[in-house]
């Protein structure tokens, strides 16, 4: 069994990222610049959008976070995208999911200028990338991709199983695997919650990502030997095992799971690390745009 280590490999996008950000600075070009919006103060959103930033200074780019109170009108928060969409200096930005129930999640998806959306969620992002064309690929299954590639996993012909159908990664890595492309290729599965042979369909594949949020869903009767185990989920668990008060787990058995498999990410430290590198990554292709 083979670990794939996100945490490695994001470092080394970072480091990659860096020297580009040097070569731009000598070159006398523009240092990119991320912006991140957070609505409220949930736990693993406030935890995600402080290392984006931190990320952003650790690599030499600028970057804003921009807060709002839970009470924040949709008409504010519509008008903050609007000036983030016009400022010159921000070369991209993101508005952190999930937003409170009174804010419309499309209308601000949409309200994001396609050329500034390095989460890649505006439908013109989607459109393009469902289609094969260059753009932003949202930063989740960009990570996933990106992790298979740089540990060459063959793909071409594989059965892959996607576990969960959202937007932000079982819809769109589910494309991505399928598409004409180095990884792709892919025979896909779409599984999600009126899913009737789960078990049946998750033993014939050969690639799972298991992306649907319950913590250790994916056990070891589930997985055939040697598949390869991508796994999306990070649901803090309440423990007084540790300072924090939580634990961290995905959405595969872990333990039991390792040992019949040829490579598996762990929690953390797998495609969690990987999403914020591609995200650094979606800003530098920005400044270009
Ligand atoms: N919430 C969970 N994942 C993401 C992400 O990739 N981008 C944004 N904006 N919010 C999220």
């Amino acid at each position: 069994m083979i670990l794939l280590d996100g945490k490695k490999i994001a470092d080394q996008i970072k480091a990659e990222i860096a020297q580009e950000v040097i070569q731009l600075k000598a070159a006398g070009k523009k240092i990119p610049h991320l912006a991140a919006i957070l609505v409220g103060h949930d736990g693993a959103s406030e935890t995600y959008v402080a290392s984006k930033v931190k990320s952003c200074e650790k690599i030499g780019f600028g970057s804003s976070l921009i807060r709002f109170e839970n009470t924040v009108t949709e008409s504010e928060l519509l008008k903050k995208i609007d000036e983030l969409n016009k400022d010159k200096e921000i070369d991209g930005f993101i508005v952190q999911l999930p937003l409170p129930n009174h804010i419309s999640v499309d209308k601000v998806i949409n309200a994001v200028d396609p050329k500034k959306d390095v989460d890649g969620f505006h439908p013109a992002n989607v459109g393009k990338m469902t289609l094969g064309l260059p753009t932003f690929l949202p930063a989740t299954p960009y990570g996933i991709i990106e992790l298979l590639k740089r540990y060459t996993i063959e793909t071409s012909g594989k059965h892959c199983v996607v576990l969960g159908r959202s937007n932000i990664v079982g819809t769109p890595v589910s494309i991505l695997l399928a598409r004409n492309a180095y990884p792709g290729n892919c025979t896909v599965t779409l599984c999600h919650s009126k899913t009737k042979n789960l078990k049946e369909m998750l033993l014939q594949a050969d690639i799972i990502i298991a992306a649907l949020g319950k913590p250790e869903f994916v056990t070891a009767d589930m997985v055939k030997q040697g598949a390869v185990v991508v796994d999306v989920g990070i649901t803090r668990i309440n423990t007084d095992k540790n300072p924090k008060g939580y634990e961290i787990k995905g959405d595969v058995k872990f333990d039991e799971v390792a040992p019949k498999c040829s490579y598996i990410t762990p929690v953390p430290g797998g495609v969690g690390a990987m999403t914020i590198a591609m995200l650094l990554k979606n800003t530098l292709l920005a400044v270009s745009k």
